[in-house]
């Protein structure tokens, strides 16, 4: 059967040091992807590397702040030494739990910044390695871009997620004609970080709160962003893919 990504390409992905980016690496890797990881300058390397030795692919980790537009450019551009950039996942995400009413200007950047910002100055990167030849990016964004998470006060990651969804769509129509398919993929609440440090009766209400009654691991996100990635879903762009075991479903 024809594999889902062509072994010995090269894929991008921001954010890959840990959590669901890492679960993208590793699977990427496993289909013989090579991968240019574009983590914060603080982002712990060592499971990234460990990760790519183990499946015997190229990689190299660059520590940027995707914040800085140029910095990511330089750090995307060298993605074509380790060979034909085909695939980009831009997965570098905080939250921020502030209360709209009083959160000050420089909370709201922050979040923005990374957030949305963040995405469209690596798509840009990605879209001058692709250009030539085409390829496929997925941008992670949020079931809080769709709804309103219930007891969750995050407006400003809630507005980024929803300008990540749409600017996807955007940026599929624009790259249309290059071949270059721009589509995301919206988690639902997922063991990483960003909610292993949740006190167990939180966790456990987001789970009440979801159909399948648990959260997901980072496995269960990272193979619908390789659909996404792969020539199986060569006919779709534009479009946002739901993972949240059925949250936004109630
Ligand atoms: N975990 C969830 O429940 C959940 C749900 C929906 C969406 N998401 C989204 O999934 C993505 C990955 O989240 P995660 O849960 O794996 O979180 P995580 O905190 O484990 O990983 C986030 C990664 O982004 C990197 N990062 C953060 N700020 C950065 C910056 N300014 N520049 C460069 N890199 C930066 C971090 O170093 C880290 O490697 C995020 O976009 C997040 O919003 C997560």
């Amino acid at each position: 059967m024809r594999p889902d990504l062509e072994a010995g390409r090269v894929a991008v992905v921001t954010g890959g040091a840990r959590g669901i980016g890492l679960a993208v690496v590793e699977a990427v890797a496993a289909r013989g992807v090579a991968v240019l990881c574009v983590d914060h300058p603080s982002a712990d390397p060592s499971a990234f590397d460990a990760v790519c030795r183990a499946a015997g692919v190229a990689s190299a980790l660059v520590g940027v702040d995707v914040r800085d537009r140029d910095g990511v450019r330089r750090a995307v551009a060298g993605a074509a030494d380790l060979g034909r950039v085909s695939y980009a996942v831009n997965c570098a995400g905080v939250d921020g739990l502030l209360g709209s009413a009083g959160m000050g200007a420089e909370e709201w950047r922050r979040v923005v910044q990374v957030d949305l910002d963040g995405v469209m100055f690596a798509c840009q990167a990605e879209h001058d390695l692709m250009a030539e030849h085409g390829g496929s990016i997925v941008n992670i964004a949020s079931m809080s871009g769709h709804v309103v998470n219930r007891g969750v006060t995050h407006a400003a990651y809630s507005a980024a997620k929803a300008g990540v969804i749409h600017l996807g769509r955007a940026l599929a129509v624009e790259w249309a004609p290059l071949g270059i398919r721009v589509n995301s993929v919206s988690p639902g609440y997922t063991l990483t970080a960003m909610t292993r440090t949740n006190a167990p009766e939180v966790n456990a209400g987001f789970a009440e709160q979801t159909p399948l009654g648990r959260l997901a691991e980072v496995e269960e996100v990272a193979e619908p962003v390789v659909f996404l990635l792969g020539w199986r879903s060569s006919f779709v762009t534009g479009t946002d893919l739901l993972v949240d075991g059925g949250f936004t479903a109630w």
